[in-house]
Order: structure tokens, then C-alpha cells, then sequence
């Protein structure tokens, strides 16, 4: 009998295969022309990506983490300013805030959106806050009651204190669209995000100019013209390929997002009435980055290995809050409903063009994994 091949959690072949040759095209104009960096392949996407996610600045740089550090920066945040923040997330998005010299103030979550719950925002708000970041995780608008993609309770919540996104998982989400919602978007386009370079890259939004402005500075070393340094930057362009790239791709990715919804839809439909198991919430404005269910009463880990045994890889994100990493030493209070679910998450494989069949597999499997782990 042939071997089953595994189910990795992503697999972005199919896709690439499909924009091969405009993508070739794009890398071949790029060697052509000799502008590696920034020019006209940065500005174009740039401009692209203002008018698909509906901000008036569009700024490339070369991470989502570069794009919350120089967010945070052009806000002027730094030593002694507080920055309220979901402990539920990749580190980079806490990490950043300490990079600026700020201390992150770690808001719970809610259990059913995984995301910073605004009841607690509003208990820890100071005269040391001085942002917000919010982070739409899995792909999910944060800051919003009744699943509503807009951020509208976050930002009632939040007044005048700026909010920056981490959208870093949630590109073309929402309504209006992550990154247009609050005052500062910052985007990932790592290789597994759902909009991704072929290699690293990042992205920040704003409406405003001087932000902006700020930021084209910051990613170049600080300078308002060349060799006329007026602030400490960094070097974090996004580079000319890079950008080429995604232009390509930015054409395909409302399609794509709604592929993955329909994959989401599929799997909630496979596990209807199984008991062990909390589907996501399918609501407006979700893209689906990551499709994660929860196991409450299992051991998620013995599940996880399991399915991996028998041909099925998960992934846990993430498996320890950033509140409790050891980078931090014990310094914050815990968030008790993101360490309980921290041990509960499990992301099932997901992409656009995955298989009903693939799908269906996977669900065999978990449900033959839940089975031999409970008996
Ligand atoms: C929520 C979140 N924030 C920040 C980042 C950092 O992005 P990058 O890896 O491009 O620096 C990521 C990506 O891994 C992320 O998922």
C-alpha cells in the first residue's frame, strides 16, 4: 500500500506554483532594472497596499517586529511609558515595547476570540499609558464585542491613547481593514503569514503624515535626506524583491482569505457534536491565519504528538504567555484565562487551497487521537 503522506500545517506549493511565472517575471524586472532597494517596486506596493487596506501611508519595512519597534517610536514612546498589550501572542509584540525602553501592562483575554479582553484594558489604563496594541490573532479583529470586525469597543475604551495594531496575522481582515482601524497597522509578510514574501518583510499604516514621515526616517537610519541623519534609525527596508513579490500576491489575497474561511467552515462543520472539542467562532471579518480549536480536559500535548504519529502536524500557539516567558523573570502578574488556554489551543493544518479530503483526514485523525489518549 502506498504511504499516506503527512499533512503539514501549511503547504504553500500549490500556490506558488500557481503565480510562478509572474512572480519569475516580477524577480527578472527587478535584476533588470538594478534597484535592489526601495525605488519604484517599494513605492508601487506601498501604494497598492494603502488602497487595498484604505489609509492614505503605506510604509515597507523588513518585519513585522521593525514595524511595531518604529511604530512605537514615532509615537515617541519610550523610557517610563506604559504599553497595555495581550500576553496571548508571538513575543515579538511585547518584545518591542521593551525594545523602545517601555514596560508592556499585560491585559487578560477572552476566551471565545482569543483576544485582549477591553474590560480589562479599561481597568489598567494610567497616566503612563501611552498606546494600546491590540493584536488580531489568528487572524481575528480584536477589541470588538458580538465578534463586530471594526475594534469600535477597543477604541471607545482607549479615547485619545493611540492604538497600534499588531496585524501581523490578520492582513485584509476586518471591516474596515486591519490597519486602518486604529492609528498605527503593523504587518508581518514572513513566509508563513497569509500574505508572505520568500523571505522576511514587514509593513506599517497610518493615516497620519507625520507618522509616516517618521517612519520612512526611522527605517533608514534616522535620516530626513540622504547622509543628513536627524534621528537614531535602523536599517529596515523592505527589500525591492521582496516588494515585487508581493505585489504579485497582494492581487490574490482577498481570494485567498476567503478560501481559508471556507476551510474554517469546513472543519467546523467535520466537528459538529464533538464534545471535547471548542470550534472557533466563524465571525465577520475573520480570515482564518490560523484555524485553532480547543481541548479542554485533554492533555493537548499527548493529542498533539499523537496526531503526529499518525501523519498530522498541529501547532500550538503559543504554549507559554508572554507575561510568563522567562525572559521576564516572574516581573508580571498573571492572566489566568490566557495560562489556562495557553495550555488548551491546538491550530489544525490550514491554507487556501487545502483539500476537503485533507481536512476530512485530519479530523479522522484527531478524533482517533482524542479517542486512544482518553481510554
Ligand atoms: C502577532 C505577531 N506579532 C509580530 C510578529 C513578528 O513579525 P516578524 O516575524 O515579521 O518580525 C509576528 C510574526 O511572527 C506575529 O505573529
Amino acid at each position: 500500500m502506498p504511504e499516506k503522506k503527512i499533512i503539514p500545517p501549511i503547504d504553500l506549493q500549490e500556490q506558488t506554483a500557481s503565480i510562478r511565472s509572474e512572480v519569475d517575471e516580477a524577480i527578472s524586472r527587478v535584476i533588470d532594472t538594478g534597484n535592489f532597494i526601495l525605488g519604484d517596486e517599494v513605492a508601487l506596493f506601498e501604494k497598492d497596499c494603502a488602497e487595498h487596506i484604505g489609509v492614505k501611508h503605506a510604509v515597507g519595512l523588513n518585519s513585522g517586529t521593525d514595524a511595531l519597534v518604529i511604530a512605537l517610536r514615532a509615537l515617541g514612546i519610550g523610557e517610563g511609558d506604559e504599553v497595555i498589550t495581550t500576553p496571548f501572542t508571538f513575543f515579538a509584540t511585547a518584545e518591542a515595547i521593551c525594545l523602545v525602553g517601555a514596560t508592556p501592562v499585560f491585559a487578560d483575554i477572552e476566551e471565545t476570540s482569543f483576544n485582549i479582553d477591553v474590560c480589562q484594558v479599561k481597568k489598567l489604563i494610567n497616566q503612563q499609558t501611552k498606546a494600546i496594541m491590540p493584536v488580531h490573532l489568528y487572524g481575528r479583529i480584536a477589541g470588538s464585542q458580538n465578534g463586530k470586525p471594526d475594534m469600535s469597543d477597543l477604541k471607545k475604551a482607549a479615547n485619545e491613547i493611540p492604538i497600534i495594531e499588531d496585524a501581523c496575522q490578520a492582513f485584509g481582515a476586518g471591516s474596515p481593514r486591519a490597519g486602518a482601524l486604529g492609528d498605527i497597522g503593523c504587518f508581518s509578510f514572513y513566509p508563513t503569514k497569509n500574505l508572505s514574501a520568500f523571505g522576511d518583510g514587514g509593513l506599517l499604516t497610518t493615516n497620519d503624515e507625520h507618522i509616516a514621515i517618521k517612519s520612512k526616517m526611522l527605517r533608514q537610519h534616522g535620516e530626513k535626506s540622504r547622509y543628513n541623519n536627524e534621528l537614531l534609525g535602523y536599517n529596515s527596508r523592505l527589500d525591492a524583491i521582496q516588494a515585487a513579490i508581493l505585489r504579485v500576491k497582494l492581487k490574490y489575497i482577498d481570494k485567498w482569505n476567503m478560501e481559508r474561511r471556507g476551510a474554517a467552515e469546513i472543519y467546523n462543520n467535520l466537528l459538529n457534536g464533538c464534545e471535547q472539542i471548542i470550534t472557533p467562532e466563524i465571525v465577520c471579518g475573520h480570515i482564518f491565519h490560523q484555524y485553532t480549536i480547543r481541548v479542554p480536559g485533554l492533555n493537548r500535548d499527548e493529542l498533539k504528538e499523537k496526531m503526529y504519529e499518525k501523519g498530522v502536524i498541529s501547532m500550538v500557539y503559543y504554549p507559554i504567555p508572554a507575561n510568563k516567558l522567562p525572559v521576564f523573570e516572574d516581573r508580571f502578574p498573571d492572566c489566568p484565562v490566557s495560562e489556562k488556554l495557553a495550555n488548551e489551543v491546538l491550530s489544525l493544518p490550514i491554507w487556501p487551497e487545502i483539500k476537503p479530503e485533507q481536512q476530512k483526514r485530519v479530523v479522522e485523525i484527531l478524533i482517533q487521537s482524542i479517542k486512544e489518549i482518553s481510554s
